[in-house]
């Protein structure tokens, strides 16, 4: 993800005075949305952030719509939920991953994957404002996702499915009141807004489809789900037991390669997971951490034992970014 550098401008910034960065918000949102307004609502602080500046501007005529993509990780429905639920935002949730899996059917190559979700994401969204009586879209787009001028997705190296996604044919109108703010800025608003800190590690947007490797599957996505909660949960233990700084990002990847390994006393034909394990400030770089033997030794342990038969081989990536990306796809 390409983060920006560009700094900010104008008096409205929210580090400064959140209280009237939020009354001018509302009432650019009043101004802007006559009707009702859906609200992309993902669980990450920008959108949160938003779909509360909605749901103070609007009231009921707003409504936060939470997509079940089936590309969760596992658990994240609750989470999410309860994160709402301490936010008092009101959301409903979307079960959308039969269609999810049906726009990936087929398709390998990563940019593809981002655009055929961008998609799915952007049709959901019309059904649900249709549903709901509506042509108006609230998302949480802030500053970084945009190039500095021009106004065009800045991001060349990875597609990011919340800007720039909306088709030329469709009928959504966005409203974006976050657009101009820096992720500092959006942390404070969320602040003042009492959105509690959520201290969780950054997630890509069209979830565990870019953590399989090859075809995404429900077979091999929750392979991938349970490689990931794994490494997550060996992570934050590691962390509470004083063995490991705590890592920017933390999740297993899996590999789009076929590999023999025993159980008992059969061979078996199955698949490989990568490890990940970054130090970053802003993702702009990253460095692959120096995880203790016995720490990777325990994540291989479990996804092997958990994964019986499917995942045979557990790897770690020890390469820095540059040159490669934190996430693989
Ligand atoms: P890369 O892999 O580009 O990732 O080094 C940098 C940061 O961005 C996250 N990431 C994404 N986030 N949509 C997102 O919202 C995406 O398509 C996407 N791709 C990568 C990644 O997890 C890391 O934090």
């Amino acid at each position: 993800m390409a983060r920006g550098t560009r700094r900010r401008r104008g008096s409205h910034a929210p580090v400064n005075d959140p209280a009237r960065f939020c009354d001018a918000a509302i009432a650019k949102l009043r101004a802007e949305v006559p009707g009702r307004a859906v609200v992309a609502a993902s669980g990450g602080i920008d959108s949160t952030t938003a779909a509360l500046l909605a749901q103070r501007a609007l009231g009921d005529r707003a409504r936060a719509v939470f997509v079940d993509t089936g590309l969760l990780r596992a658990g994240e429905v609750e989470t999410v939920g309860a994160y709402f639920r301490a936010t008092g935002l009101a959301f409903r949730v979307a079960e959308a991953s039969e269609g999810f899996f049906g726009a990936l059917r087929g398709v390998t190559d990563p940019e593809e994957k981002r655009k055929r979700i961008g998609a799915a994401f952007i049709r959901l969204f019309e059904a649900e404002a249709a549903a709901f009586g509506t042509d108006r879209l609230i998302q949480g787009t802030i500053a970084p996702d945009w190039i500095e001028s021009g106004g065009a997705l800045r991001d060349t190296i990875k597609t990011h499915h919340n800007v720039g996604g909306v088709p030329k044919d469709s009928k959504l109108v966005l409203v974006e009141p976050l657009r101009d703010l820096y992720k500092d800025e959006v942390r404070a608003l969320a602040r003042h807004l009492g959105i509690p800190a959520a201290d969780r590690q950054p997630f890509p947007g069209p979830g565990l489809a870019v953590r399989v490797n090859g075809p995404v599957t429900p077979e091999r996505v929750r392979r991938a789900r349970v490689a990931n909660a794994i490494v997550e949960e060996e992570v934050e233990r590691a962390v509470a037991a004083n063995e490991l700084a705590r890592p920017w990002q933390y999740f297993a990847v899996l590999l789009p390669v076929r590999t023999v390994g025993v159980t008992g006393d059969n061979r078996v034909f199955g698949e490989a997971v990568s490890v990940r394990i970054v130090e970053s400030v802003d993702a702009m770089t990253a460095v692959a951490m120096a995880v203790p033997p016995r720490v990777l030794g325990r994540i291989a342990q479990r996804i092997t034992r958990e994964l019986t038969g499917e995942v045979v081989r557990v790897l770690y990536d020890i390469t820095d970014k540059p040159p490669a990306t934190i996430e693989w796809e």
